[in-house]
């Protein structure tokens, strides 16, 4: 779409608005200070298309190109009236006006989503893919009609892009407009609560983080809980709690989150699927690997940019390529970093397709983290279970064998209940695929495991396991 097609498209979004806010039964007070705005913002647009028109030798291209720096000021005026809509909205206390206006927001951001989200991404550079469908998914439920506080779950294996999914509901418009309070909390590994309560406040407060510090030096973790907990109370709230990987640490946050009966919700991200079903068993989102057709996409654009054409002799060894990432977000960006640095030429990608497994060796902090540290919180008897599993050729049906070699090494500790030794095993291969360490490739009818394996980034690839068993163990 040009610059010239955006324009039409945000002039046409705001004409729209105008005319839904005067059906309902919207302050026409509110509605003139909007009209304010937009007349501004079409003034100083009109002004800069005219000043291109009357320049000499002005083309359709040239004029798209001198257009541009109008049409990204107006999209910036149209987001701050979103904004508006949003904090009109969520201030409102008056029940009616605040339903009028929320359906004339949903008409506003359904009915221009599809060309405004062109042109911010266009303008961020944000190359996503294939996440339309889950993101659809996560914004209707954060926004399902249930007044009590409710728990949204996103889990997967580490680097399939849950905190991306995370982020991008977090900022989708919708939400935005939904949700009078957003706050984002990453849980590090190193749980200690005062980390994410200084985080929280400082979503809440919008002060910097040095602020926040000052501010709260004295005070101690409860304090700051209150703190949390109150402002919370206020308004409709989505709190996003990125990356908890343990029952207990959800056990521990779970209570500050108030309950008010207004629609409010909790995103959690985990690698877990026993903490998302803990969290919730009823709103869970497990996500999928991108499908080939997107981990080439993601590819490309990640090399060249989305909007350049690649060579063409590229296009099958780079499908090859994308096809060994198994469909991990992680593991594409770190291998469409490696081919940016190398030439693009069919050899240089044939030997990159040759050495993934090195290249991702050598970025330890990237794709081993991914498995490393689902790894680390491993309690101790599965530790030797998961690591047997790298010596299992990669297309070898693991499960009986797998459950047998593990009794005959003796990692099956001997059952306190009549549980056979069998049986306990076969609990552990359960735990280890709740975990997303191991995927299960097919289950018989009766839900029993039929056959497994181990991510690809750990079976083809001995330096792997080495590596994080040097890394995070010795
Ligand atoms: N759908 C996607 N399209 C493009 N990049 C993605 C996508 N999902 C994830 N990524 C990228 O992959 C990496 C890992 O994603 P992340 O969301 O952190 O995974 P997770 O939270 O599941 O571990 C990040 O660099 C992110 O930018
Ligand atoms: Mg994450």
């Amino acid at each position: 779409m040009t610059f010239t097609g955006c324009y039409n498209n945000t002039a046409e979004y705001f004409q729209n608005f105008l005319e839904e806010a005067r059906k309902s039964r919207f302050d026409p007070e509110k509605i003139k200070s909007f009209e304010e705005i937009i007349i501004s913002a079409a003034n100083d647009a009109e002004d800069f298309i005219e000043m291109c028109w009357t320049c000499e030798n002005a083309s359709e291209s040239s004029l798209n190109k001198n257009l541009r720096p109008a049409v990204e000021r107006i999209n910036i005026i149209k987001n701050e009236v979103m904004e508006i809509v949003s904090d009109f909205s969520t201030s409102s206390h008056d029940m009616d006006a605040h339903q009028a206006l929320e359906s004339v927001g949903d008409f506003l951001i359904d009915s221009t989503s599809s060309r405004s989200n062109w042109m911010l991404q266009h303008l961020e550079g944000d190359i996503v893919q294939g996440l339309d469908g889950d993101l659809e998914i996560i914004v209707r439920i954060l926004k399902e009609p249930l007044s009590y506080l409710d728990i949204v779950t996103i889990s997967g294996m580490g680097g399939i892009g849950k905190t991306t999914l995370a982020r991008k509901a977090h900022d989708h418009l919708k939400i935005r407009y939904h949700f009078g309070i957003r706050v984002w909390v990453t849980i590090s590994q190193v749980y200690g609560s005062r980390n994410w309560l200084l985080e929280a406040l400082h979503c809440l407060s919008k002060k910097t983080n040095i602020e926040i510090e000052k501010d709260c030096e004295k005070k101690d973790d409860n304090e700051l809980a209150d703190l949390v907990q109150k402002t919370l109370k206020v308004r409709r709230y989505l709190v996003v709690v990125n990356d908890i990987w343990s029952t207990d640490v959800w056990d521990s946050i779970r209570a500050i989150f108030p309950n008010c009966n207004n629609r409010s919700r909790i995103l959690l991200t985990t690698r877990e699927t026993k903490v998302a079903i803990y969290a919730n068993p009823d709103s869970r989102h497990e996500m999928n690997h991108l499908n080939l057709e997107n981990s080439w996409k993601l590819l490309r654009d990640k090399v060249f940019g989305p909007e350049y054409d690649h060579p063409p002799e590229l296009e099958e060894i780079g499908k090859q390529i994308a096809e060994k990432c198994l469909g991990l977000s992680l593991t594409i960006s770190v291998i469409a970093r490696h081919l940016s640095k190398v030439a693009r030429a069919l050899e240089s990608w044939m030997d990159v397709s040759r050495t993934m497994g090195e290249i991702i060796a050598n970025h330890p902090d990237k794709c081993l983290g991914v498995l490393g540290l689902s790894y680390h919180n491993l309690p101790n008897h599965l530790k030797p279970c998961f690591l047997s599993m790298g010596s299992f050729p990669e297309d070898y049906q693991v499960t009986w064998g797998l459950i047998q070699l593990w009794i005959a090494e003796g990692f099956i500790r001997r059952p306190e209940s009549d549980k056979s030794l069998e049986e306990v095993a076969e609990d552990y291969l359960e735990d280890l695929i709740s975990r997303n360490l191991i995927i299960v490739n097919k289950r018989r009818f009766s839900s029993e495991i039929k056959v497994c394996g181990i991510h690809d980034l750990v079976t083809s690839r001995a330096e792997a396991l080495d590596m994080i068993c040097t890394r995070y163990y010795c």
